[in-house]
């Protein structure tokens, strides 16, 4: 079918038509933004899932719902090469200088730009090579002693009073929320800490793979209490049909009831492999419905343009121990798996795998869903790792000793 009127959305962060059963989580933010735009606490949002579950356009969604009442907000996606200071830096200039302009002469904005100025000037010895220019004095002793534990806080509640000040609230989004340092995450915490107990209109919401909740946990005991953890998981198979049918309904084209089925079998209900089977069977299909046929001739290109892709770059940043030790996970099933049970497999102690392990984890290809267990990230990559690297024989177990 016409191929320009697909209406399916398969990328990183795309938003698909119908944002489908997301509805609670979407409340809880609204809740937090309404409660913080009137000045009572509510827990800041730090969202889990998978790989490709769909936490990128929620944030999206997000964002929108926050400006659509008046927030301002900064969004960023967290790197493993690249500081939290660094990233914030140059929004938080932008923003302050929009709440200077709204202000009179003598406002919080101004001397939170000289907080800025500070915090700027410290990440400068780090970092020599940046460019964040601001003509302003910097505040001495604020925001600036190197430590980011310390100075994220204060800069953090000196934009906070400088909202206050300008009838303002902020957002503040941060993508991929698991490649903060250990420390950066804590400085984070610490300044949302802050920010509630001065109740200043700055709200946290976060998304990222779900080795988060653990770590925010060993940063700070009180995580808990100022955080909800919400897991954004795979859509119901109510849903997943939904996902599916309902954008090629809104342009007159259905399915066949097989063919949602056929397509929920493969994709276990996981949203961008939804959007990638619907987009696929979609080009594919010469007319309404999309048929059974179609879906399994679809089918055989989803996966090789998976593999290709989506897997397949995932893969390339290994190395040849980590790749054995996913292959060696693969070979037990789907899981999550026992750490034990690969070690067994491999005929060594579960601390000689130790270092691979955290490497996987450290690359966000693994997580440990409960204690003693490991899990992929990254929705069937058991099944693509069982493609790629077809044979298991002892040699992939040997390599890991
Ligand atoms: N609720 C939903 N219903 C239907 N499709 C969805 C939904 N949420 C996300 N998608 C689709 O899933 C795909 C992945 O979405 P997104 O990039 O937001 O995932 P992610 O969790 O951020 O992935 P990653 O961890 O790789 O960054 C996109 O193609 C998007 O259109
Ligand atoms: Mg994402």
């Amino acid at each position: 079918m016409d191929h320009l009127k697909n209406p399916y959305s398969p990328g990183a962060g795309a938003p698909p038509s119908e944002l489908v059963g997301r509805e609670a989580i979407l409340e809880k933010a609204d809740i937090l933004l309404g409660r913080i735009k009137i000045r009572k606490p509510e827990k800041s949002l730090l969202m889990t899932g998978l790989r490709g579950v769909g936490k990128t356009v929620l944030l999206v969604e997000i964002q929108r719902r926050a400006e659509e009442l008046g927030y301002r907000t900064i969004f960023i996606e967290a790197h493993e090469d690249k500081s939290l200071g660094l990233l914030l830096a140059p929004y938080l200039r932008t923003l302050l200088y929009g709440l200077d302009r709204i202000a009179g002469i003598g406002n919080r904005a101004r001397k939170a730009l000289s907080v800025l100025r500070g915090f700027i000037g410290t990440l400068k010895i780090t970092y020599r090579d940046i460019s964040i220019g601001l003509d302003i004095e910097p505040e001495l002793g604020s925001a600036d002693s190197g430590d980011i534990e310390i100075d994220l806080p204060q800069l953090l509640v000196a934009v906070g009073e400088a909202a206050l000040d300008t009838n303002s609230a902020i957002a503040i989004l941060i993508d991929e929320i698991q490649y903060l340092s250990q420390k950066e995450l804590g400085a984070l915490i610490m300044a949302m800490h802050k920010l509630q107990q001065r109740q200043l209109p700055v709200l946290l919401i976060g998304a990222g793979l779900p080795v988060l909740p653990g770590l925010a946990g060993e940063s700070k005991s009180y995580a808990e209490r100022l955080f909800n953890f919400p897991d954004i998981g795979e859509l119901s198979k109510v849903d997943a049909y939904k996902a599916l049918r309902d954008p090629a309904l809104n342009v007159g084209v259905d399915f066949e009831e097989r063919a949602l089925e056929k397509i929920y079998e493969m994709t276990v209900g996981y949203p961008y492999f939804l959007q990638e089977w619907g987009y696929k069977a979609w080009n594919k299909a010469l007319s309404s419905p999309i048929t059974y046929a179609t879906v399994n001739a679809a089918t055989m290109e989803v996966i090789e343009q998976l593999d290709n892709n989506f897997f397949r770059v995932r893969f390339d940043r290994l190395t040849p121990a980590e790749r054995n030790f996913l292959r060696t996970m693969a070979e037990l099933g789907e899981g999550p798996y026992k750490a034990g049970d690969i070690a067994d497999k491999c005929n060594i102690k579960v601390s000689t795998l130790s270092s691979t392990r955290a490497n996987l984890m450290r690359k966000g290809m693994i997580y440990s869903p409960s204690y003693g267990y490991i899990a992929f990230t990254v929705p069937l990559f058991d099944q693509f790792i069982r493609r790629v690297m077809p044979n298991y024989t002892q040699d992939h177990s040997k390599a890991l000793r």
